[in-house]
């Protein structure tokens, strides 16, 4: 049987084959992931708009992270499980930080994400220091999105190109094992990548990451009302089901649904018992 992937062994892939992640919620998903032969399932707090139907992430809450966590880590994947710290998860104290990475972690994380740069490290290195290994996310950082002022790449200028290799650095220094870049240009996740010793994990980076990350919603189509520029689908399960549950409304209404093969019958002693044999088709 595969081994099980370990934060050690994730930052062992520095330079070497392409790490691939990918989110996932709940257990099917989890099962799909790991049979797929993915390193990392990352529950992500995109939980909040793909599977909630929020607007933004700012909505999900650690009880809300827990939850699911617990559901991916109950199929028991092969893959690491990394658990993202919600908006205002760690930000609040150093103190508050370590008691929700560890509620992740006591709901099945082997790992954490929180997003920031240079200004998170306090919060890194008090989550490291309590043995929990934790993953950084810089670039387009979706619980920022207010600040941002929307979901907009970042790293365009001189200067902020050079702000995110310091945030990598300064996250690499407080002990990150690995480290989401999400909505860069290429370049620039070229020179942070370069820049660094653990491994980055792209999302809307471009291909020089030492991996890549997608939503399980996107690669699977299952989400198809906005398609990001970085979205590459493998499947359109979401018009697939749409026709299939459009397939079981028609039989129910035609009465093809169910078949006599799909249905439970009494034995035929019983059935004789109560006056029935013969009267309905067996
Ligand atoms: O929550 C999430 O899905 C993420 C990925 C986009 C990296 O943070």
């Amino acid at each position: 049987m595969a081994q099980k992937m370990t934060a050690p062994a994730v930052r062992a892939r520095k330079g070497t084959d392409p790490l691939v992640m990918v989110t996932a919620y709940d257990a099917p998903g989890a099962r799909m992931a790991d049979e797929a032969g993915v390193d990392l399932i990352l529950v992500g707090d995109s939980l909040a708009m793909v599977v909630l139907g929020y607007e933004d992430t700012l909505q999900v809450t650690t009880e809300d992270m827990a939850h699911h966590i617990a559901a991916v880590a109950r199929a028991k994947p092969r893959c690491m499980v990394v658990g993202d710290l919600p908006w205002m998860s760690y930000h609040v104290s150093v103190e508050d930080t370590v008691r929700n990475a560890a509620a992740l972690v006591r709901a099945g994380a082997q790992a954490v994400k929180l997003e920031g740069g240079a200004k998170r490290v306090p919060m890194v290195s008090a989550i490291v220091d309590a043995e929990i290994p934790v993953m950084g996310h810089i670039g387009l950082t979706p619980q920022s999105v207010h600040a941002m002022g929307g979901f907009k790449v970042q790293g365009k200028s001189v200067d902020a190109a050079a702000l995110l290799v310091e945030d990598a650095l300064a996250l690499e220094a407080a002990g990150v094992f690995s480290l989401v870049l999400e909505g860069v240009p290429d370049e620039v996740a070229r020179m942070v990548t370069a820049a660094v010793s653990v491994p980055t994990i792209g999302i809307g980076a471009g291909p020089w990451c030492d991996g890549q990350v997608l939503v399980f919603h996107d690669v699977l189509g299952i989400e198809d009302r906005i398609v990001p520029k970085f979205v590459r689908r493998y499947a359109s399960l979401r018009a697939d089901g749409v026709a299939a549950l459009a397939a079981f409304a028609d039989d129910v209404r035609a009465r093809r649904f169910p078949s006599d093969a799909e249905s439970y019958h009494l034995s035929e002693d019983v059935s004789r018992a109560m006056g029935l044999y013969g009267s309905v088709s067996a």
